[in-house]
């Protein structure tokens, strides 16, 4: 089954926007296996960002995504990072289609309210920079077999 990374980020969650953005992915049937609250501190962020190192946003995105908490989940469901991804909407919300999370809550690419992976081996790497494998739930929900043919 397909995992990928979200990270609720720092205007989102100043905003008051954890509920509402956690019940976009949990209602279209992606099961979360892994969440916390936490601080991103600057070596995770350059971590984390590394691919956009030396671009002229990266460090106005780096000062952003430790700016305050994050909550930092991990969704499992197939397809799951295209599936996220097109909740979340485009990078820039004034381009993401209505219905989005980026195109109902935002205005400008710099505060886009969400991150997700964008790739299996994204994914993956993001998911072991945030995650120890002991805090990963793997549980069986009783929904499943009406979401999951
Ligand atoms: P994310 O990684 O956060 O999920 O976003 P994304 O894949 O949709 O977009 P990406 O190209 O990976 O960019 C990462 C984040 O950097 C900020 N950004 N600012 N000012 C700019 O031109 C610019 N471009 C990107 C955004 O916060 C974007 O989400
Ligand atoms: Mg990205």
């Amino acid at each position: 089954m397909d995992r990928t990374l979200i990270i609720v980020k720092p205007d989102a969650v100043q905003r008051g926007l954890i509920g509402e953005i956690i019940a976009r992915f949990e209602g279209r049937g992606l099961k979360i296996v892994g969440m916390k609250l936490m601080q991103i501190d600057e070596a995770l962020a350059r971590r984390h960002y590394g691919v956009h190192e030396g671009k002229p946003f990266f460090e106005g995105l780096i000062r952003y995504i430790t700016s305050a908490p994050v909550v930092v989940m991990v969704l499992q469901g197939p397809g799951a990072i295209e599936a996220a991804r097109s909740t979340m909407g485009a990078t820039n919300p004034v381009q993401a289609a209505p219905g989005t999370i980026r195109a109902d809550y935002g205005l400008e690419i710099g505060r886009n309210l969400v991150h997700g992976s964008d790739g299996p081996e994204t994914a993956r790497k993001e998911i072991d920079l945030f995650f120890r494998e002991e805090e990963l739930v793997d549980w069986a929900r009783e929904a499943d077999r009406w979401i999951l043919e």
